[in-house]
Formats: C-alpha cells, structure tokens, sequence
C-alpha cells in the first residue's frame, strides 16, 4: 500500500472518536448513569454538526462496545434504547443534512425491532454525500477482524475467491468500514488513553489526540483543539521526514 505525505494530509477529513465519561460526568453531578449517557447524546447531535461546520468529512463515534455488554443489563438497555430513538428522531433532520449514516458492529444480539430500525437509516440515507457519519454500535475491533475472515473463508470454500489473492486491500473490503477511508484522526475523551477494541485494522497509522473533558462536556471548540493539534504534526507512514524525502 502506497500512502505519502502531502499537504492534504494536514486536515483529518476522517475523524474517530470514543465517546467516554458519561457516567463519571453524571457521578460528579449525583446523577445516574442514565443521565449521563443522554447528555452524550445531545454531545453527538452538536460535534456531527460542528465536525461538518469545520469541514471534517466523515465521523466515527464508538457508541457501544461489544465489551459493554457486560455492563448491567439495565445499562445495557438503556444505551440500545438511547440508539434506537436516535436513528428514529434523528433520522430526517440527518437526511435533510445529506449525512448518509452507516452502522458498524456485529448484528448479533439486536432484535428485530433495532435491526430494521439500523437497516432503516442506512438505507435512507444511502445515496446521501455531504458528510458520511459511522455509528460503531456492539462493535468490537476483533469481533470485526474474526467476522471478515470468515467471510472471507466462506469466499473461497464456495469457489468465489483465491487465497493466494488475500491482500490488504482485499482483506479490508470484508471489514465493516468497506467503502469508508481509514480513519486520519482518533480522538478519546475522559482522559482514558487506551484503544478500547476500537477500530484496530484501521487505526494503524492513525493520529491520536487525547483529551481530559469528559463526553457529555466535549465542544466545539475542543474539536477545534484535536484538528489543530493533527494539523501540527507530521505523519511520516513508516517514510523519513517529508524535508529529507524532498
Ligand atoms: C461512554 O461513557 C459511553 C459508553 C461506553 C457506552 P462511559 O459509560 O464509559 O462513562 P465512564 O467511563 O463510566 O465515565
Ligand atoms: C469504550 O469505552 C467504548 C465506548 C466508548 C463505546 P469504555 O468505557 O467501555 O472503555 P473501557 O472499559 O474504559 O476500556
Ligand atoms: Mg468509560
């Protein structure tokens, strides 16, 4: 795979983000943790307007890990109910944005309620090209990879695929961010400074920003931040600095 360094590359026009600390920001507020994740969502609907304002093109949010699952089940509920009003109020003001939404994770263990509501908004918004938004909902970076291969595997055992052709690149069309470009920028709030299973085929030459604010409290002006921050730095992709290679 060939990637360089140019001045485009001073601008993530693909940003990820993990959402984290909504439940330390209601805790500081004698809230439940309940609380804490609406106020994240509120948090989603201004940065998906803000990342457009400032020009970013496509937006990742990690919104429920398949690591999550093992939180209470009436925290687990409660997160699935938050995305399934999300993609239904949401869904014709994102529309009329042109924001074409897509859902990456696994399927299993979404009712079948969920799964034609995430079906629903993909469909709708599919031919939408302003801003693409991707919600990483039960999705885990190894739960994707084992899931590709299989598909993969599947491929060649039907006779429709070589493996002597597997490559990166094909490899890469069997993942769930097929058609989406590898993410430039990923940003992780609460100052946690960990992956978390997040995107980890796609992160591998990623720049990452940390940030202290928790979720609920994340602005604008802290987008503003991270961009500045990716803008200022060099990405080199395994090459020498871009003075020498010149
Ligand atoms: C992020 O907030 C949202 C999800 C992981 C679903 P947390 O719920 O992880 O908040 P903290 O980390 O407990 O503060
Ligand atoms: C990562 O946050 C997952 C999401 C933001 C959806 P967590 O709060 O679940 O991550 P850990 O457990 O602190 O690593
Ligand atoms: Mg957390």
């Amino acid at each position: 795979m060939t990637m360089s360094a140019s001045l485009s590359d001073n601008f993530p026009n693909h940003i990820a983000i993990i959402m984290d600390g909504n439940g330390r920001w209601a805790k500081a507020r004698n809230k439940s943790r309940l609380f804490g994740h609406q106020e994240g969502v509120k948090a989603v609907r201004r940065i998906v307007e803000d990342a457009s304002e400032l020009g970013v093109k496509c937006l990742t949010l990690y919104s429920f890990s398949t690591e999550n699952w093992s939180r209470p089940k009436a925290e687990v509920a409660a997160l699935f109910g938050l995305l399934r009003r999300y993609v239904t109020d949401d869904l014709d003001t994102l529309n009329a944005r042109g924001v074409r939404v897509r859902i990456l994770g696994s399927r299993v263990g979404l009712n079948r309620e969920m799964l034609r509501l995430l079906d629903n908004v993909e469909k709708v918004t599919e031919t939408n090209t302003k801003f693409m938004l991707n919600i990483a909902f039960n999705y885990g970076g190894r739960d994707e990879i084992v899931r590709a291969v299989r598909a993969f595997a599947q491929d060649v055992q039907a006779g429709d695929k070589d493996i002597d052709a597997l490559d990166e690149n094909l490899f890469a069309s069997y993942l769930d961010t097929k058609d989406i470009p590898m993410p430039d920028l990923v940003i992780r709030t609460s100052g946690e400074h960990r992956i978390s299973n997040f995107l980890i085929w796609q992160t591998a030459y990623a720049e990452f920003v940390f940030s202290p604010v928790l979720w609920p409290d994340y602005s604008r002006e802290d987008l503003q931040d991270a961009i500045n921050i990716f803008s200022g730095r060099e990405r080199r992709f395994g090459n020498l600095d871009a003075k020498e290679v010149a």
